[in-house]
């Protein structure tokens, strides 16, 4: 049985269709005070012995709402519950950077666990973060999948990475095309929503390049990369994440940048979400 988190509908769909396991009927509601109620009526009839919370925690509400579902599933008596974080909110936050700062991907880690047997996390920022985790927690990578919605007839391609430890997705995008080369720009971030890069010797000009990343949340790294890729003659540039978190005008500053299509999974649900990850996710659930 497949139970989803508000933000996750679409993929638990995806998901329940490729496992051939029913989507439990979730209800989202919210108290006059603003506390949350997150649902699963009818799942205690249900007979099965694992159940699947698939919850992106793309915000606080979010959060609350993933363990809600998990403690109704404990309720109904399942010998297992799995909690799949498509997206994992707060897992940047993968140390206190400051004095006095918590570790907040740990704690939202420790706040997880008890409700879950073990945790699927899709392309965690840094896969250190499973082992905030006080159950078996492992990290699914989905890069592969960012190939599927390029265009077949990429001009002489290259992968490029905005900095080097985004490079093995850039690879593994490529890998899954089947042609081209892969590179990577060196990135200093400024501030949360300021970044500087310096661009490699790649040679771009006159051919296509597909900008890949882990996550696109402001736009800036992404916009910085493609403003150097025009100056340096690039035909059309792509970019394309794992997680399309796009907030803000993070979309339209990329689009007047000058991409040519702007790609994500549904581990976040946006309009970018063109491809699902449910086939790596089911892939580790049979
Ligand atoms: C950082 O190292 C990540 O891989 C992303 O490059 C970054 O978090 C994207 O954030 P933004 O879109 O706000 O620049």
């Amino acid at each position: 049985m497949i139970i989803s988190g508000s933000a996750s509908q679409v993929l638990a769909a995806e998901l329940a269709a490729e496992l051939d396991e029913p989507l439990a009927s979730v209800e989202y509601d919210r108290f006059p005070d603003g506390e949350l109620l997150a649902s699963a009526p009818g799942v205690a009839e249900a007979e099965t012995d694992r159940a699947i919370v698939v919850a992106s925690t793309v915000s606080s509400d979010a959060h609350l709402e993933l363990l809600q579902l998990q403690d109704a599933a404990r309720e109904w008596g399942v010998s297992e519950v799995v909690t799949v974080l498509p997206y994992m909110g707060y897992a940047r936050q993968d140390d206190a950077f400051e004095s006095g700062h918590p570790v907040s991907a740990r704690a939202v880690a420790r706040a997880i666990s008890p409700g879950a047997d073990r945790v699927l996390t899709v392309n965690p920022h840094e896969e250190s973060v499973c082992g905030f985790f006080e159950v078996p927690a492992e990290p699914l990578d989905a890069a592969g999948r960012l190939a599927d919605p390029l265009p077949a007839d990429l001009d002489d391609p290259v992968f490029l990475s905005p900095d080097e430890g985004a490079l093995d997705i850039a690879t593994a995008a490529r890998d899954a095309y089947g042609r081209g080369a892969v590179d990577y720009f060196e990135k200093t971030r400024l501030s949360g929503t300021e970044v500087e890069m310096t661009p490699s010797d790649a040679a771009v000009s006159g051919r296509d390049v597909v900008v890949t990343d882990d996550i696109i949340a402001t736009g800036s790294t992404m916009s910085e990369a493609v403003a150097l890729l025009r100056e340096r003659a690039a035909a059309r540039v792509f970019v394309t994440c794992v997680h399309p978190m796009l907030a803000a005008d993070a979309y339209a500053k990329l689009s007047r940048a000058g991409v040519e299509a702007i790609y994500g999974t549904d581990t976040i649900e946006r309009p970018a979400s063109e491809v699902s990850v449910a086939p790596v996710v089911a892939d580790a659930l049979r």
